[in-house]
């Protein structure tokens, strides 16, 4: 059966490069509400908590690079081009180091290099404005301030059939760096299971999915990816 390969990453595929995840010691859901900042419902009834929030995140961003992580998952990626075999990366993170490392993900909530207007649905890219008491009008319709471009609790993720297309036949499917806590995300390990793929799991404990069936990979994966994507790289290659 020829490949169809599809990837997930989380917030640990981004913690070897500084960036806090969201559950566990010093993450960001520590200390704070999600309902404070990260539903349609926060934005509306306190918006400028919200926007620091995430201008908190993007000055983060802007201080970190992609780790061994990303650059593994890009060389995959150009290595699966180069052999005209399917793949697809999601990514549940906002932040931009899979693009910087060279990969082209599907960003599934959203980007925090991305503004939105609620009132026109202008998009503008703007990690320059990183003042946290000042919001940005949107530079077509004059809206007083455009959005953070994420997929808030309650909204729709980003790019679903473009994903369910992907996890329909894989034949191998990874989730690296995620606790498989919010869904639709954590169930894409069962479909790509009911498909019939591979399926293995890279993060630092056990994600609440993962069953039997999964080959499951301890450990950070700035250490574990670059060693894990070569080995399957030479399986594929073998058939
Ligand atoms: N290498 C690999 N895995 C790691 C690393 C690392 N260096 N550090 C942490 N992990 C693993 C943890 O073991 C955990 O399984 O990454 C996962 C982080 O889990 P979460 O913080 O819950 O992040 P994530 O799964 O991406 O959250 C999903 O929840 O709040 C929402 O929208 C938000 O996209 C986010 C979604």
């Amino acid at each position: 059966m020829a490949d169809s390969i599809v990837i997930l990453t989380g917030a640990g595929a981004s913690a070897d490069s500084g960036l806090a995840t969201f559950r566990g010691p010093g993450g960001l859901w520590e200390g704070r509400q999600v309902e404070d900042v990260a539903t349609p419902e926060a934005w509306s009834l306190d918006p400028a908590q919200v926007w620091r929030f995430y201008q908190m995140r993007r000055a983060a961003l802007s201080r970190v690079q992609p780790n061994a992580a990303h650059r593994a998952l890009a060389a995959f990626e150009l290595q699966l081009k180069r052999r005209c075999i399917p793949f697809v990366l999601v990514t549940q993170n906002v932040d931009d180091l899979h693009e910087r490392a060279g990969s082209t993900p599907l960003h599934m909530h959203g980007e925090l290099a991305s503004l939105r207007c609620e009132a026109c649905g202008a998009r503008c890219r703007d990690l320059q404005g990183l003042d946290p008491n000042r919001f940005i009008p949107c530079p077509r319709c004059e809206y007083p301030r455009l959005r953070p471009d994420i997929v808030w609790f309650g909204e729709m993720p980003f790019h679903m059939s473009a994903i369910e297309d992907a996890m329909a036949g894989c034949t191998l499917f990874l989730a690296i760096g995620t606790s498989g806590a919010v869904y639709p995300a954590a169930g894409f390990l069962e479909i790509a299971r009911a498909e019939g793929a591979v399926t293995i799991i890279n993060s630092l404990e056990q994600p609440g999915n993962l069953t039997p069936e999964d080959r499951y990979v301890e450990g950070r994966a700035a250490e574990v990816l670059p060693e894990l994507l070569e080995e399957l790289l030479t399986e594929i290659g073998a058939e």
